[in-house]
């Protein structure tokens, strides 16, 4: 049972979700979806299913779609301007096989994503919310959040993918996810995937800016809570 405040913003979000199926053009609203949302009847297929957060522009779909047409890709953002706009951008480039979700992530993945149907969470440039007062807002500090991560992904292979500029938010990140069994740490030469910039990297690294990366794994020799 969640907590009264989870529960008062999960009724605020039911109005304010929706899935946008790019090769229909159609948006339907959250509510009108059955849960868990069913992967493969959604596409068509059994791929795997791996879901960037926060997709901001949609620069990371587009390439990551084309580059795996292997892979079914979800994104979902929360500011229905960015989704517009990661909409544009797939229609542009003739992207049509990913879908779109407007909603929340920690709502999203707690109430419309299933048990160990996730391959993969991509999650770039999580907002640092820099002001203290603004910390509680941080994504990584939602225990909705953390709990559905762990109960969505893959047992033995699901991963979560992070880059972000900020230094200070990035090692509160790794603390959290590597004390979230059965996450584990991945060193980066551990894995032969090449990461694709989001739009906020290209801006950062043209600033000279550090960007931090990791990748955590679910381990296969534990389970899950
Ligand atoms: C700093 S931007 C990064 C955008 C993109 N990932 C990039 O690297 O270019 C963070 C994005 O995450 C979205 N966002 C923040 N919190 C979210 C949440 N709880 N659920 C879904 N989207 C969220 C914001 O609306 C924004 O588009």
């Amino acid at each position: 049972m969640h907590e009264l405040r989870y529960r008062k913003f999960f009724e605020l979000m039911a109005g304010r979700s929706a899935l946008i199926d790019l090769r229909k053009d159609k948006q339907t609203s959250l509510t009108e979806i059955a849960r868990p949302i069913d992967w493969q009847a959604l596409f068509g297929n059994e791929n795997p299913v791996e879901i960037e957060i926060g997709c901001g522009k949609g620069r990371f779909l587009l390439e990551a779609s084309r580059q795996h047409p292997e892979t079914n890709y979800v994104g979902i953002e929360r500011a229905l301007k960015y989704v517009q706009r990661t909409k544009e951008r797939l229609l542009k480039g003739k992207t049509t096989g990913v879908f779109l979700i407007w909603s929340d992530a920690a709502y999203l993945v707690d109430q419309y994503i299933g048990e160990d149907t996730v391959e993969a969470y991509h999650v770039y440039f999580p907002d640092p919310w820099p002001k203290k007062r603004h910390r509680k807002r941080r994504l990584f500090r939602n225990e909705v959040w953390l709990r559905g991560l762990v109960r969505t992904l893959h047992p033995s292979s699901g991963r979560i993918h992070i880059a972000t500029d900020y230094a200070a938010y990035f090692y509160e990140i790794h603390a959290c996810l590597t004390n979230t069994p059965p996450l584990v740490y991945l060193p980066p030469d551990s894995l032969e995937i090449e990461h694709i910039p989001t739009s906020f990297e290209i801006k950062y690294q043209a600033e000279g800016r550090k960007i931090y990366r990791a990748v955590y794994q679910m381990d296969s020799a534990s389970h899950k809570a």
